[in-house]
């Protein structure tokens, strides 16, 4: 706890810079997520969204600034300390990238057989407990191939809680789906918040989408975040580029 009784943020993203040759995607980032809420970074295509992910769970190096999860800048981690950083993390990808070739068991127990060394009963009763939670019951012998869109997602979402993490990461979880199997994500995403009380960072340029799971959503501009807040409030920012963002979706109101 800080002196002002406020726990410190889950994730701490501070004057981040990065840059790929002439290209200079992140140019200053700010962003805090607190514990246990679920935060939208929303920004077009190409503006940076996921190269911002990718410093939270360190897959890249920035040219600038910190990254501090759970306590720890994990800037100058090598390998093996962010290998143990990155046990905190679980991640949703844009398809569901289930392996085709695994039962839904054999996808969501994969994890646990490399980095746990429970008994397979044990296994079964974890495997178990996370279907639960996404809403999955009896599915574990069937192949992806045999599930609607709606439910790889949730198997995803299964996989990606079995080792249970406090924070979980979602790229562009519903770019690509019909209306129904978004609501479907979305209500996954309200659930996972409520059920397990993880951290999480959910990116999106879906913004009717965003707007209903999110604490906090954060609009990624000319690589910085140049609005925040939460929804309610950012429906009616004055920043000239988020509403031009809201436009295209709520129309001219
Ligand atoms: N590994 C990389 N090497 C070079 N350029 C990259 C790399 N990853 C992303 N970029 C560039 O960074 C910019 C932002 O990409 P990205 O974060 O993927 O955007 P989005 O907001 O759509 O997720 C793009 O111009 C992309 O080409
Ligand atoms: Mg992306």
């Amino acid at each position: 706890m800080n002196g002002d009784g406020k726990k410190p943020p889950m994730i701490s993203v501070q004057d981040l810079w990065k840059a790929f040759g002439a290209n200079q995607v992140l140019t200053g980032i700010n962003l805090d997520v607190e514990e246990g809420s679920t935060c939208v970074i929303l920004g077009g295509s190409g503006s940076g969204k996921t190269v911002l992910m990718k410093h939270m769970i360190g897959l890249l190096k920035p040219d600038r600034g910190k990254v501090v999860v759970d306590g720890e800048d994990i800037v100058p981690f090598d390998e093996r300390d962010l290998e143990r950083v990155r046990r905190k993390f679980g991640m949703v990808f844009q398809g569901a990238a289930l392996f085709d070739s695994m039962t839904v068991y054999e996808n969501v127990s994969f994890a646990l057989r490399e980095h746990s060394d429970l008994s397979e009963d044990q296994i079964r009763a974890k495997v178990r407990e996370k279907l639960g939670i996404v809403g999955l019951r009896n599915v574990e012998e069937r192949y992806p191939a045999e599930l609607s869109g709606g439910m790889r997602k949730r198997v995803g979402l299964a996989r990606a809680i079995v080792l249970d993490p406090k924070i979980v990461l979602y790229d562009e979880p519903t770019t690509g789906l019909d209306p129904i199997t978004t609501d479907y994500v979305d209500d996954m995403i309200l659930t996972a918040k409520r059920e397990l009380q993880v951290t999480q960072v959910v990116i999106s340029h879906d913004i009717a989408s965003s707007f209903k799971v999110a604490d906090k959503v954060a609009f990624l501009f000319k690589g910085q975040i140049v609005a925040e807040g939460p929804p309610q409030e950012l429906r009616h920012s004055e920043h000239p580029e988020l509403k031009h963002f809201l436009q295209m979706w709520f129309g001219k109101s």
